[in-house]
């Protein structure tokens, strides 16, 4: 599949973008275990696609006829996860008005993705341990045994492993998941792949928002290369979408002073993001020599955007401060 710039996507799925060594190798595991019925752990930080990798094992796997179904063991309040995954019968518990299938029947024959599994309570994993092992379980309230065909993707930002010395998860569960591990990489491990990244989201928020923007200013490029993206892809990607909507022209106006890159670039401590931005425009500031339409030129905002911004930071914009710090 042919991408925006050129670069051919050596991968049969065409909305999942990485050419690094380390994302490749992702890809290669996805491949490799998509088609058996194995249970697969991804780990990752936030925003690195664990969801999106969830999807392509379903995609890529004999069930993708059937149901990909999704639980998010976090969101769910403790008391309720048990019903929720292997539902309940009539009168079982106060309020159970009704029978209700669980997610483990929904999704029979399917995949069952359960997101956030460090959160699910110690109580609940034998429960769970013995529906992977026996691939049966019985509804809350019933004696009667239910049997499954579920093929189970489980995905945590925790790290599990050390959930288990800590004695916050039970190791037989641990090891029963982790039969097929698969890490994601963080962006800043893979920072080849951020501009393939910048040019798919940007020609997809331009696209949806009627814009017609086809370059990308090589000082800004390396200014978000640089970036540390600790909320990885998610956070480029929404900082792109933000990016397409303040820019007019058609070169891409990132505001880059929302980066915290003088702390990347200096390599000293980091400091908060307004310190950051602070300094950065200070910085910036000092190189004009004060003048404000240059410096907004810069750092790719407009003019009154840097005034508020500066003024918001406390920055005196009459000469002297700029001045002082020369
Ligand atoms: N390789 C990729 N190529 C393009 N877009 C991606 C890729 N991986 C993730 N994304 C996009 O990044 C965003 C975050 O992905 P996803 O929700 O899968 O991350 P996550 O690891 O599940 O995050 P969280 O830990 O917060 O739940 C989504 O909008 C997704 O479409
Ligand atoms: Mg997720």
């Amino acid at each position: 599949v042919g991408k925006p710039g050129g670069i051919e996507m050596p991968n049969n799925l065409p909305n999942i973008i990485g050419c690094s060594a380390a994302f490749q190798d992702v890809l290669r595991q996805v491949n490799l275990v998509a088609p058996t019925d194995a249970t697969v752990l991804i780990q990752g930080e936030t925003g690195t696609g664990k969801e999106v990798i969830a999807g392509a094992i379903h995609g890529l796997s004999p069930r993708c006829s059937s149901r990909l179904v999704k639980l998010n063991c976090a969101a769910i309040p403790s008391g309720l996860l048990e019903s929720e995954l292997f539902g309940h019968e009539r009168g079982a518990f106060t309020g159970a008005l009704s029978q209700r299938i669980g997610r483990f029947e929904l999704a029979d024959k399917g995949t069952l993705f359960l997101d956030e599994i460090g959160d699910i309570p110690v109580e609940l994993q034998p429960k769970l341990l013995r529906v992977l092992q026996e691939q049966e379980f019985e509804r809350v309230g019933s004696n009667r045994t239910v049997r499954t065909n579920v093929r189970i993707v489980a995905a945590t930002n925790h790290n599990l492993a050390r959930m288990v010395a800590a004695g916050k998860f039970r190791a037989d569960l641990f090891y029963r998941l982790s039969i097929f591990p698969i890490s994601l990489p963080s962006l800043r491990d893979r920072r080849e792949d951020i501009p393939l990244l910048i040019r798919h989201f940007m020609n997809e928020y331009a696209e949806r928002m009627n814009k017609r923007i086809d370059t990308i200013p090589q000082s800004a490029m390396d200014a978000m290369q640089r970036y540390s993206w600790p909320g990885n892809i998610r956070e480029l990607q929404n900082f792109i979408a933000r990016t397409v909507i303040l820019t007019s022209g058609p070169a891409l106006q990132p505001p880059l002073w929302e980066l915290q890159q003088v702390d990347c670039k200096t390599g000293s401590k980091p400091t908060s993001l307004q310190e950051a931005q602070r300094s950065h425009i200070l910085r910036t500031l000092e190189e004009t020599k004060g003048r404000l339409a240059p410096a907004a030129k810069i750092l790719g905002v407009p003019r009154t955007t840097l005034y508020y911004k500066a003024r918001r930071l406390g920055i005196d914009l009459s000469r002297s401060e700029v001045a002082a710090i020369a």
